[in-house]
Parts: structure tokens; C-alpha cells; sequence
């Protein structure tokens, strides 16, 4: 490195990923200086480039951005085995064979009366005849309405008024939704190796709840989930459960144990509110404890969701929850076709949705967040990685609509529009070739807001559309440790 400036600070600026990053597969162009070259060292996940309509010349210019794409597995988990070669020889493939689709049962834990809407957020993901298991209701259908093709089929719960529930500020329906997994157990479908609850309103990507549990041996004792964002959900309720919207999954042996005790145990943790809560409760007896895992979403925050989606960890997104209660993911469209489109992007490459690449064009200064099939976010800056992976506070917390505290850092989100990026949403993803995608993301005009009319924002404001290509996210790539790539 030269004693120039610039130099010192972009080096200091790659420094923190040099070491974690080592796939250089970029379009280089001649003209890139020699500083460009020292930063092409470090990995490219895709290949970005942009549109640039100079409003003079009116030619538009395609130039390659020199990329630095970042993406660690981080939180990679290990298994808890005493005999990790004997696990390895297992999770090779050795001893069974690998955990599909069809060895997951779920529970859905539904209602007569709002099936009717909540379905659309079923609908989003479950395959009829390819997915098992049940919605439960509370009682049948009205008997005018057929039960859609489209939707899981349903089963009438177990009459549950003889177990005691004592928590004033919530609903007895939650002792019915605990045994949800008790009456699945019992229903003894064959080559079940995971229960997976979740909510009427619970999104699950599944080949990603696949890819997460085949980490996991269904043979031991598991049960997998995640907490509530809002800090004031985890005080309250606990951080030691995994919240039934955010959908959570037991293994096989597991739920043997667990169905033995539960209807006991339903009346022991009577004063708790929900059905998750009792469920982790129950489990806790038996001594097993939450494995966390940071793809399974409650969202239980308010607002705006963008912040907490486009700041993704690296980590296979598995499920999303509360979209009826947040707004629409995507401005300018509504809530469902919003999800819709992301999962245009999902079923092209569902390990990569949603996950986090940076890129800096170092000719200009310019730093690009890309957040696969869902977003791109363009500074007229350099931003450090550090900054660019904690997500903007566009939401406020579930209980108290408060700005703070969450599981996760935050930051700022600013009104005026010189302090925040330019951003862009999906429009369209493609095939380009065996294994690659092309998605295109387009710029948002806030009718609401002006554009920034400072200088620096003068020239990103021309670049109207993204165009990212990447190769198709392999589930393996979650295995190891190091870059995706
Ligand atoms: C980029 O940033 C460096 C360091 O802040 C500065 O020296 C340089 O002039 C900037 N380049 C452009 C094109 O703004
Ligand atoms: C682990 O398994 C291997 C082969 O199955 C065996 O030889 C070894 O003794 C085991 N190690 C421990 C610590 O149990
Ligand atoms: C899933 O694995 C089982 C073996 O346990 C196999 O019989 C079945 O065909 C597989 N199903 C799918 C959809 O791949
Ligand atoms: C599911 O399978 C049944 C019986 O094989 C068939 O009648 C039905 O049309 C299928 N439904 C869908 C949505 O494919
Ligand atoms: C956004 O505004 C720019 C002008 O600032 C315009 O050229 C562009 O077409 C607009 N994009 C959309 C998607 O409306
Ligand atoms: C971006 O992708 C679109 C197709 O979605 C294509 O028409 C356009 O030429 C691409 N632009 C660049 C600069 O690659």
C-alpha cells in the first residue's frame, strides 16, 4: 500500500474481511486502477452491474462495479455429538438417507372462522400432496364452504375444556394449540422424523427448514426455533422458547417423550399464555433445551419490516410471521403480492433469499447492499460492512410500538434523504444457464419524499435499475464454514 490516503483508508476499509474472503471471480475492467485491483482479492458472490443514464450524453454506460462481496457463515453450528466422526459418518449419508420433505409432519394451529384469510399466507408455501400434515381448527368448517384444494387438510382438535387455564390476560385456545403436536403424534404416519408447528399465519420457506434440520440428527432429542426480536416479548414470555409463530420443530424422539407427559403438564404451566410457552415448558422437564436457530422469524415488531429483512444474518431464511400485522415488505404493492414476488426469487435459488453482499465501486465511492431477490440499497459513500450488515430501524417493538430494545443491533433510519441510501426493490429474476440467476431490482421513488438534491447524489440517482448474477446457492454451502459463494 502506498502512503496515499485513499489508499490507507480502503485498506483499513477491506482489512476486517481480507482474511474471510477468497473467491476473486470478477469482471475486471482495464481501466481500474491499481488501488481497484488490490480490492479485487476479495470474494465476489455475484456479479452486479448497473445502468448508468448520464442525463447529458443521454448514452447509457454499462460499467462493472469492483465487488467485495462479504458473506460469512457465521454461527455455523456444530453438532453436539460426543463422537463428531461417528456424526460426520451420519450426516454423510451413511446411515439413512437425507432428511426430505416428506419426513416432516406439520401442525398447523388454525381456526374455523379465520382460515378463510389466513390461508392466503398458507397458501404461499404449502404443496398440496407434496407437504404433510394438518391445519387444526377449532371446530368444522361451516358446512356451505368446501374446504380448498389449496390448503392442508383439516382437523377438528380435541375437546380440551377439561385442562385448566388460568392466564387473565389470554386465550384458552392456547391449551388446544399446545396438543396439536400430541394429537400429530398420535395419528402414527409413517417415516415422520421431524413435528414442525406453526401459526395460520406462519410462512415457512421449506427446502430451507430442510436444509437447517439436515444439520441435525432426528434421532437425538431436538427441539429447534427461535426468540421473539422485541427484547420486552423475551422478558415477559422467555428466551429459553421458541416462539410458535416464528414455527419451531421436534424431532421424532423427542415428541415420544414429550406426549407422554403433555396433558399433565398443561395443567402444571396452566397460568402461562401461550401454547408455545407451555410447549417449551414441557420440555424443559424433559431436559432438553432450545437449539437456536436465526432463520425461524416471529417478527414481532410493528411498522415497517424492511430493516430486519434486508439486514439478514447470514443464515438460510426458514420462516416469516406476522405479515399481517406489519406492512407490506415492498412498497407499492400489497402485502401478499409483495411476498409473492420474493417468492419468484425464492424458488430460483432458496438457499441465497434475502442473504446479504456488499460491493463498493471504488472510482466513485459508491457502496452497494445487495439482499438477494428482495433488495439493493446504493450510498453515494464508502459504508463499512459493519454498517451495512445491521439492519436499518425502519420497525418498533410488539408490545410497546418503542424503539428499542431488540435481539439484534440496529440503526438509525433518517427521513431526510441525504442520509440514506437510494434503494431499489426486485422487479424481475431469470435463468441465465444452468445454475445462475439474473434478478433485476428497480429504483423506489417515495411519492411521498424528494430525492436528495446534494451533489454526491446527483450521479446515483441516474442509475434507475440493478442487475445481479449469481449461480444458484448449493444447500452444502451451509455445511462448511467460509464464504458463500
Ligand atoms: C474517494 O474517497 C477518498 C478517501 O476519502 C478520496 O480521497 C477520493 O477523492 C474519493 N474519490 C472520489 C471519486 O470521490
Ligand atoms: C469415535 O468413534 C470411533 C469409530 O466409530 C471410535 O474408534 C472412537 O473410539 C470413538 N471415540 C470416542 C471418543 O468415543
Ligand atoms: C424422502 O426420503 C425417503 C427415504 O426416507 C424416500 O423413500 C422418499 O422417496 C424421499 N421423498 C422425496 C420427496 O424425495
Ligand atoms: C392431490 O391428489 C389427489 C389424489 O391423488 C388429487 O385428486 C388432487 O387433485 C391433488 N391435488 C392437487 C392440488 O394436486
Ligand atoms: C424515479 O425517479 C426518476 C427521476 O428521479 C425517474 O427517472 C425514474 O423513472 C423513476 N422510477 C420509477 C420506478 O418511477
Ligand atoms: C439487465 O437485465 C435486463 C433483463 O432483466 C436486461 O434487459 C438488461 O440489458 C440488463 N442490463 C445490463 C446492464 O446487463
Amino acid at each position: 500500500m502506498s502512503s496515499s490516503t485513499k489508499e490507507t483508508y480502503l485498506h483499513d476499509l477491506f482489512k476486517p474481511c481480507k482474511s474471510l474472503l477468497v473467491f476473486p471471480t470478477l469482471k475486471a475492467s482495464d481501466f481500474l486502477s491499481l488501488l481497484i485491483k488490490a480490492a479485487l482479492v476479495f470474494c465476489a458472490v455475484a456479479s452486479i452491474s448497473f445502468v448508468l443514464f448520464v442525463a447529458i450524453t443521454r448514452h447509457p454506460r454499462f460499467l462493472p462495479c469492483p465487488e467485495c462481496n462479504r458473506v460469512i457463515l457465521s454461527d455455523h453450528r456444530k453438532f453436539d455429538h460426543d463422537n463428531i466422526s461417528d456424526s460426520r459418518k451420519y450426516f454423510d449419508g451413511l446411515n439413512f438417507e437425507k432428511t426430505n420433505i416428506s419426513h416432516i409432519l406439520f401442525g398447523i394451529g388454525g381456526s374455523a372462522k379465520t382460515w378463510h384469510n389466513r390461508r392466503l399466507y398458507n397458501e404461499l408455501w404449502w404443496k398440496p400432496n407434496v407437504t404433510r400434515g394438518f391445519v387444526w381448527l377449532d371446530e368444522k368448517p361451516p358446512a356451505d364452504e368446501t374446504w380448498p384444494e389449496t390448503s392442508p387438510r383439516y382437523r377438528v382438535s380435541a375437546d380440551t375444556s377439561k385442562f385448566k387455564y388460568t392466564c387473565s390476560w389470554g386465550s384458552r385456545s392456547a391449551v388446544r394449540i399446545t396438543r396439536i403436536v400430541k394429537e400429530s403424534f398420535q395419528l402414527g404416519l409413517q417415516n415422520i422424523r421431524w413435528f414442525v408447528m406453526g401459526d395460520d399465519d406462519t410462512v415457512f420457506f421449506l427446502e430451507n427448514l430442510i436444509t437447517v434440520l439436515s444439520k441435525y440428527d432426528h434421532n437425538q432429542m431436538y427441539y429447534i426455533g427461535g426468540n421473539s426480536e422485541s427484547v420486552e416479548q423475551d422478558v415477559i414470555h422467555s428466551y429459553t422458547m421458541a416462539y410458535g409463530g416464528g414455527g419451531f420443530a421436534i424431532s421424532y424422539p423427542l415428541a415420544a417423550e414429550l406426549v407422554k407427559i403433555l396433558d399433565g403438564c398443561i395443567d402444571r404451566y396452566a397460568s402461562f399464555y401461550g401454547s408455545d410457552q407451555k410447549i417449551q415448558a414441557c420440555i424443559s422437564e424433559i431436559g432438553v433445551p432450545l437449539t437456536k436457530e436465526v432463520g425461524f422469524h416471529q417478527v414481532d415488531i410493528r411498522g415497517n419490516p424492511y430493516g430486519l429483512l434486508a439486514a439478514h444474518p447470514v443464515a438460510p431464511l426458514v420462516s416469516l410471521h406476522h405479515l399481517d400485522y406489519v406492512q407490506s415488505i415492498s412498497p407499492e404493492k400489497t402485502k401478499i403480492d409483495a411476498l409473492k414476488k420474493l417468492f419468484t426469487a425464492y424458488e430460483k435459488d432458496p438457499g441465497r433469499i434475502i442473504q446479504h453482499s456488499f460491493c463498493y465501486d471504488l472510482t466513485r465511492n459508491w457502496s452497494v447492499s445487495v439482499s438477494w431477490g428482495y433488495t439493493v440499497q446504493l450510498y453515494p459513500s464508502l459504508v463499512t460492512s459493519k454498517t451495512l450488515e445491521t439492519a436499518f430501524l425502519t420497525f418498533q417493538s410488539w408490545r410497546n410500538w418503542a424503539t428499542q430494545p431488540f435481539t439484534f443491533n440496529t440503526r438509525p433510519y433518517s427521513h431526510d434523504p441525504c442520509e440514506r441510501p437510494i434503494f431499489y426493490f426486485l422487479d424481475r429474476v431469470e435463468e441465465i444457464g444452468a445454475g445462475r440467476s439474473l434478478t433485476t431490482y428497480r429504483m423506489f421513488n417515495d411519492s411521498n419524499e424528494k430525492h436528495c438534491e446534494r451533489g454526491d447524489y446527483r450521479l446515483p440517482l441516474a442509475v434507475l435499475q440493478f442487475n445481479v448474477s449469481t449461480s444458484t446457492l448449493s444447500p452444502n454451502s451451509w455445511k462448511r464454514n467460509g464464504p458463500l459463494t
